[in-house]
């Protein structure tokens, strides 16, 4: 019997990158799997890649994340497991930053997972059976970064909203843990990478004219590295784990 016969599972920003890793991992392991995410195209892709369901909506919206939420109780039922998984970055110095970029980052990073989150968390208090919660975050939401500002401080929100829902949850068998990667090779690493005028390696050597430190294991990390942890946090191994912030970052951090 794999993890997780019999389980259902959702995860958000799932069309592409980490989301479409960890997605890919939990149909594996034997849950059926919808995928939430605001581009029509990779959502319908990825989900027929692992028959799975695909929905469409931008989870900055809140009325879009209850449509959303009703749709998938209806068609799936109550989900065992939720991955809060949409996120966006955009490079910049505090101080030069247009206030659009914070605004933004915030509406997706923290806002966005509150929303998709909270209605997930609800209908699984609701439902009785229990469940596992896990929501990315990033090694950064601990760690402060040059060129990432606004970006930290809206992962070090929801890092803190994850643990707080973890103690709301325990007494409802809820466990809910905050899954921090460390640079992964995504189309929004890529992005940052052409924002900042660097590369892969600048990235795993480090910079200490930034504060920018490196990654020790010597490379990044990959979808499926930050996807393994996913499923073990989803999955009853982790039956006794719940309001942590696991880094998945070769050591980037070490925090
Ligand atoms: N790649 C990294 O180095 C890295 C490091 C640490 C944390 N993270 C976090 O991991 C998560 C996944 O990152 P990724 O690198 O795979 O990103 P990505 O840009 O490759 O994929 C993000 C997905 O989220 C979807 N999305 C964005 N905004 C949305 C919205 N408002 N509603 C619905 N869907 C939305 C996008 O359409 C896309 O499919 C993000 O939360 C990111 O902040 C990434």
């Amino acid at each position: 019997m794999s993890t997780l016969d019999g389980k259902t599972a959702v995860v958000t920003g799932a069309g592409r990158g980490i989301g479409r890793a960890i997605a890919t991992r939990l149909a594996e392991a034997g849950a059926r799997v919808a995928i939430i995410d605001k581009d029509p195209e990779t959502a319908k892709d990825a989900a027929a890649a692992l028959n799975g369901h695909a929905l469409v909506a931008d989870l900055t919206d809140a009325a879009a994340v209850d449509e959303v939420t009703a749709e998938l109780t209806e068609t799936l039922g109550v989900p065992d497991v939720f991955v809060n998984n949409a996120g966006i970055l955009r490079s910049g110095r505090l101080l030069d930053s247009p206030v659009a970029d914070w605004d933004a980052q915030f509406a997706v990073n923290t806002r966005a997972a509150f929303l998709a989150t909270r209605a997930a968390a609800v209908a699984m208090r609701d439902g009785g059976k229990g469940g596992a919660i896990v929501v990315l975050t990033s090694n950064c939401a601990r760690t402060p970064r040059m060129d990432l500002g606004a970006y930290c401080a809206s992962k070090a929100a929801t890092d803190m909203m994850a643990r707080c829902l973890a103690l709301e949850l325990a007494a409802h068998r809820v466990r809910v843990n905050s899954l921090c990667p460390g640079s992964c090779d995504t189309e929004l690493q890529r992005a940052q990478w052409v924002a900042l005028g660097i590369g892969p390696e600048r990235q795993i050597q480090g910079d200490p004219t930034s504060f920018r430190t490196g990654i020790p294991w010597g490379r990044l990390a990959t979808p499926q590295d930050v996807a393994e942890t996913a499923l073990f946090l989803a999955s009853d191994a982790a039956g006794f784990v719940t309001g942590q912030s696991l880094h998945v970052d070769g050591g980037q951090t070490l925090t």
